[in-house]
């Protein structure tokens, strides 16, 4: 049995206003919330922390890493946040106002809906899974693995272990005071929702 755990970062001052794509930092509460996966993770061994290129998953992962003896951090492309193109930056509520378009073609259609200029749930999928390749290939097959990615990111990581409808996908949970615990075995898939803080 192997292990990953799928974390998403930490609270961004982009999530606290509910703004969707750009590079933003964490908060002082998204550092906590870093800091204290760190102590979570402190007694599991972890060699290899895979993340995007944002800010945000390097900020959450740093202090994971240096709890960890060695363990270095590799940032790939392939798991950056799905790209809102005309709507990077932009509230919910903006969306709804000044681009009401965007919000009703995408609402009835989310994982096949693609963002004027940027990308959608279905168009990401490919490179999502040439990102999981990675992953596999530079991991040691018996080592567990960890991936901090984002909301929706993670949601197409998580949909490739366990078999959930493509409409289903767009809405999987994914906090940011938990993280999921995917067991691979050959024969059976096992995951768990796990809360960091108490
Ligand atoms: O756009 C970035 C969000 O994290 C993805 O969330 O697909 O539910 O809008 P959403």
């Amino acid at each position: 049995v192997r292990n990953l755990f799928l974390v998403r970062h930490g609270e961004t001052y982009y999530n606290r206003e509910d703004r969707i794509g750009g590079d933003s930092d964490l908060t002082d509460k998204g550092l906590e919330q870093a800091h204290a996966l760190a102590e979570h993770f402190a007694t599991v061994r972890i060699p290899i922390i895979f993340t995007s290129n944002y800010k945000r998953t390097l900020q959450t992962a740093t202090p994971i890493a240096e709890r960890q003896d060695p363990c270095s951090i590799i940032a790939l492309p392939e798991f950056n946040e799905i790209h809102a193109g005309v709507c990077e930056g932009m509230t919910y509520e903006e969306i709804r106002r000044q681009m009401p378009h965007v919000a009703k073609a995408r609402g009835p259609n989310k994982y096949r809906y693609v963002y004027p200029e940027g990308e959608g749930y279905a168009t990401m999928e490919e490179r999502v899974h040439r990102g999981l390749k990675k992953v596999f290939f530079l991991n040691n097959y018996d080592e567990n693995i960890m991936i901090v990615g984002h909301r929706a990111v993670n949601r197409m990581i998580l949909s490739c272990f366990l078999s959930r409808q493509e409409e289903e996908i767009p809405y999987i949970y994914m906090p940011q005071d938990r993280y999921y615990h995917i067991q691979i075995d050959p024969h059976k898939r096992l995951f768990e929702l796990v809360p960091y803080k108490n």
